[in-house]
């Protein structure tokens, strides 16, 4: 087992995390890495193996999320884990999606859009695709909408906080506060709604029963701040880097413009090529073998999603943007049989996929009808941040507005 000569999680990965991901792929497709006190895997084959094997456990959320939320359903194995899926999964499928998420999207949406849409510009990310997912789970909770900032205060918290590779003390004590915050705001929400449910998924989670039982407080209190976070963060990053593909490829976008049946292929082709979620970990249970080294019981593996996403043993010309390509299937895309890793797969699979999915088909369709000729501001692509999670931060645009 030999190290990559330009590693992960250093200076010129951040700058295009890419060619060091093919370089270990193909050449190092198991090592340790120091920094990260992890073993790295990073061939699509190896990652499924390891999202499929009870033998790797996600018990490292333990030290990566529970700090700020409480104990969360990423943790949880067995019958617990099935349970918690059980209660929000029906919520976010089918016509209960429709139901509670679809006018709330067109109107976050459209409220958000109408703020600049005859302007001729506009920072899609600060201005637009920050701003909605969050917005929308926050309306689905049924939290009020004069918290609205609060929330966006806490979440960019949290953010930091995960991705906090540096180990910054003041972004680690901000995100250890938002704990103490959204649990001083949320347990009485949560009394409040037991003893007046509403059609909110608050109250379907609180009055949810699982073996005749219901969740205690403090674990509602963990599941609904996940939630507010993975229900938002991946969906926006997602988007923005979505939009920054499109916008390079005008002869794609011109397409999904005129279909716009296209945009769930876009999406797509977008997770698989550009993922927002770039690597996830897990614990190893018992000692493991791959390619002849021995991940010992107790290890950490960092699972390289965006490399096992550009396997050439799996895709086609894989670094080639292409909603057309032939190894795309659209719908199996948002399911646990998808052939891109961004979503991970096995026991803890998303659960919000065809939310995602739907909040980027209501926001492009209307992106699309109140803006023609789309551009970069300066002509240039903008720069994706982040070695965790990864996408633009800032996407100024010109654009002629459609009445
Ligand atoms: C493009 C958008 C999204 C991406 C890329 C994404 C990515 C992921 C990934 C990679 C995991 C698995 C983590 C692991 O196994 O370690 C996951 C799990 C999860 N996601 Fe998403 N997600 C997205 C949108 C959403 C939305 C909109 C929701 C909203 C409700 C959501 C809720 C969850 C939940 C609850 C889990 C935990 C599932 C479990 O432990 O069984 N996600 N997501």
């Amino acid at each position: 087992m030999n190290r990559p000569q330009i590693d992960i999680m250093t200076p010129e990965y951040e700058v295009d995390p890419n060619p060091i991901l093919d370089n270990i792929r193909e050449n190092h497709p198991i090592y340790f890495h120091e920094g990260l006190d992890s073993w790295v895997l990073s061939r699509h084959e190896d990652i499924l193996e390891a999202l499929r094997n009870p033998s790797f456990t996600t018990e490292n959320y333990a030290w990566q999320l529970e700090p700020v939320h409480g104990k969360n359903i990423l943790q949880m194995e067995g019958s617990d884990h099935r349970s918690m899926r059980a209660i929000v999964t029906p919520t976010l499928r089918g016509d209960q999606l429709r139901e509670n998420f679809e006018s709330v999207a067109e109107h976050n949406a459209k409220e958000l859009i109408d703020v600049w849409r005859y302007d001729g510009n506009v920072e899609l990310v600060s201005q637009f695709t920050l701003r909605l997912p969050l917005s929308v789970i926050i309306d689905v909770l049924g939290l009020d909408a004069e918290d609205k900032p609060k929330f966006h205060v806490w979440y960019n918290a949290i953010h930091d906080y995960f991705t906090n590779t540096a180990g910054d003390p003041e972004v680690e004590a901000a995100g250890l506060r938002t704990h103490d915050e959204l649990k001083a705001f949320l347990m009485p929400l949560i009394q409040e709604r037991k003893m007046n449910p509403g059609e909110d998924l608050i109250s379907k989670i609180v009055h949810a029963e699982i073996d005749g039982e219901r969740m205690s407080d403090i674990d509602i209190k963990s599941y609904i701040s996940f939630l507010l976070v993975a229900g938002s963060e991946s969906t926006d990053l997602q988007m923005a880097n979505m939009w920054m593909r499109l916008l390079e490829n005008p002869e794609q976008l011109k397409a999904v413009r005129e279909d716009r049946s296209l945009i769930r292929t876009a999406f797509a082709e977008a997770l698989r090529h550009t993922p927002a979620v770039l690597m996830i970990m897990r614990e190893a249970s018992e000692d493991v073998e791959f390619h002849g080294v021995t991940i010992p019981a107790g290890a950490t593996v960092t699972l390289m999603l965006a490399a096992a996403n550009r396997d050439p043993r799996k895709f086609s010309a894989p670094e080639t943007f292409n909603i057309f390509r032939d190894d795309l299937e659209t719908e199996k895309e948002y399911t646990a049989a998808a052939n891109h890793m961004t979503f991970a797969l096995g026991r803890h699979f998303c659960i919000g996929t065809y939310l995602a999915v739907m909040e980027a088909e209501i926001a492009t369709n209307l992106l699309l009808d109140a803006m023609g000729d789309i551009a970069f501001s300066n002509s240039k692509s903008p720069k994706q941040l982040g070695s965790f999670v990864r996408a633009p931060r800032h996407m100024p645009l010109t654009f002629t507005p459609i009445s």
